[in-house]
């Protein structure tokens, strides 16, 4: 039997509410058809935005949302995207499947989709091909209530208040899309970058420095040493890609040994933190930079038949399991992970739902973030989780993972079987005392389950299946599942 132990009197910090963020990009359908549909759809939708993802989205009280790239971030440039619609530049996405963008969603968009879905903005600007007027305007546009001339131009389109956007991001992936610069070289240009993006008022800006890709430690290095007076957050970019960049896997059709691979890859993201942790400590043990993990999640093949540039893909309940790993992590490293973004929202790569014309599809990863969200701003609690290792000769992983924390007395317990195979039976007990009574919701299936359209095969529904003796709860989970508990 495994068993979990968890521990009220140890805790690493608060487990923040924007680890439970989403990502947005101009890709593919996710703003256009799978968020935005324009006012004059017959997709019902408020102010343009579907009523439907909006609603899906609240319901999973998203804190966070990034946008515009990704990629396409770094060759955006805001103005376009602003003012009467008729005369809104167009523009060819070149980094995402060669289509053109009207740029109907632009800035105002944005912040009215944020406004609906009741979360806070991230924005990220343009390093690659913007200038430092460009940036530094963008927040003057959005912060500022001066009247400068910046400032009535918002007037002018229709906004009175400034927004007060607080997540500002000085360029993506520096080292890759967003414009193969060395570390010394972007540690330079973000400081520059950075100093031109004004605080205004009250409207304190958290300034997010690009940070590595995967186990990238020189980067870390190299900006922590020279950027980090000037720095709140470090992005950090990590995808679960089993078979690698040129034989990636389909998202439906895998093997066992590929299953274990995904798990196993998403697992290994917590030695990676880790090590770029390591180093952040030594130049600010206060821990007064956090650590952003602005893109996350799965990428494999595209589905077939279409664009391959859209990297829509479908997700199966190996997803589910990888997002389960990944919060259960980043709980555990809370004291330096501050926010994360999973890649992406609707229709790009680990996407929490799917549309096709007006009908759109809750994915399994969906419901993980709805068995999570009791941990938001909770207060992060050690769990000591024993459990045999499962996989093949190649991969392996914890059959069982957790996480633990309390807000209001109240302590939530999330844990996953990931053995495709066999029901496990875990014992949970409260350190130093006794377990009272619980409540639970679980997702199961069998590890290529997935929801399509009109055909939902996996939901969450409620969890019963343990036992109360002597303080300790005794639960059997079912394969390849994720459990919410209410202790
Ligand atoms: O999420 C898709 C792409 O992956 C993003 O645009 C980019 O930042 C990353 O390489």
């Amino acid at each position: 039997m495994a068993g979990i132990t968890i521990d009220r009197a140890r805790s690493a910090g608060t487990v923040s509410r924007y680890i439970f963020g989403h990502f947005a990009e101009h890709l593919g359908r996710c703003i256009y058809g799978g968020i935005f549909v324009g006012k004059d759809s017959s997709i019902p939708n408020v102010n343009g935005m579907r009523r439907d993802v909006v609603e899906a989205m609240r319901n999973l009280k998203v804190p966070v949302l990034r946008w515009p790239g990704g990629c396409f971030a770094d060759e955006y440039h805001w103005r376009d995207g602003i003012g009467p619609l008729e005369a809104r530049r167009r523009m060819v996405n070149t980094n995402w499947g060669g289509v053109v963008e009207d740029n109907s969603f632009g800035t105002h968009e944005f912040l009215e989709l944020c406004r609906q879905v009741g979360c806070e903005p991230y924005i990220t600007g343009n390093v690659g091909s913007g200038t430092v007027q460009e940036m530094s305007e963008w927040v003057e546009y959005l912060n500022s209530d001066g009247d400068s001339t910046v400032v009535r131009e918002r007037w002018k389109n229709g906004r009175k208040d400034p927004w007060g956007v607080r997540f500002w991001g000085v360029g993506n992936e520096s080292w890759g899309c967003g414009g193969n610069m060395r570390p010394e070289y972007y540690a330079d240009v973000y400081r520059r970058y950075q100093g031109f993006c004004r605080q205004y008022g009250d409207h304190r800006l958290y300034k997010i420095a690009c940070g590595p890709s995967d186990g990238n430690l020189e980067w870390t290095e190299t900006l922590m040493k020279n950027a980090a007076f000037c720095m709140d957050g470090l992005s950090l970019h990590y995808y679960t890609i089993p078979g690698g960049w040129s034989h990636k896997n389909q998202a439906l059709t895998f093997s066992r040994e590929d299953y274990f691979e995904t798990l196993a890859l998403a697992a290994n993201m917590e030695k990676i933190i880790r090590g770029h942790a390591a180093i952040m400590d030594r130049y600010d043990p206060e821990k007064r930079i956090g650590l952003v993990v602005d893109e996350w999640g799965t990428w494999f093949q595209v589905e077939e038949g279409t664009n391959p540039g859209f990297l829509y893909q479908q997700n199966t309940m190996r997803d589910a399991l990888v997002a389960a790993i990944h919060f259960d992590l980043f709980a555990r490293c809370c004291d330096r992970v501050f926010m994360a973004n999973i890649a992406q929202t609707v229709n790009v790569l680990q996407a929490i739902i799917l549309t096709e014309g007006d009908r759109m599809v809750l994915t399994p990863t969906y419901h993980v973030f709805d068995l999570y969200k009791d941990h938001m701003d909770a207060r992060q609690l050690d769990c000591f989780v024993q459990s045999d290792r499962i996989g093949t000769e190649k991969h392996a992983v914890d059959a069982i993972s957790a996480s633990a924390s309390e807000k209001d007395g109240r302590i939530t317990l999330t844990l996953s079987n990931l053995d495709p195979e066999k029901a496990r039976e875990v014992e949970i007990s409260l350190r130093g005392e006794e377990i009272a009574g619980a409540r639970g919701r679980i997702l199961s299936g069998r590890m290529a389950d997935y929801n399509d359209f009109g055909r939902e095969r996996v939901a969450v529904r409620a969890y019963t299946d343990f036992t109360l003796k002597d303080g300790r709860l005794t639960a059997v989970l079912p394969p390849c599942a994720v459990a919410a508990i209410r202790l």
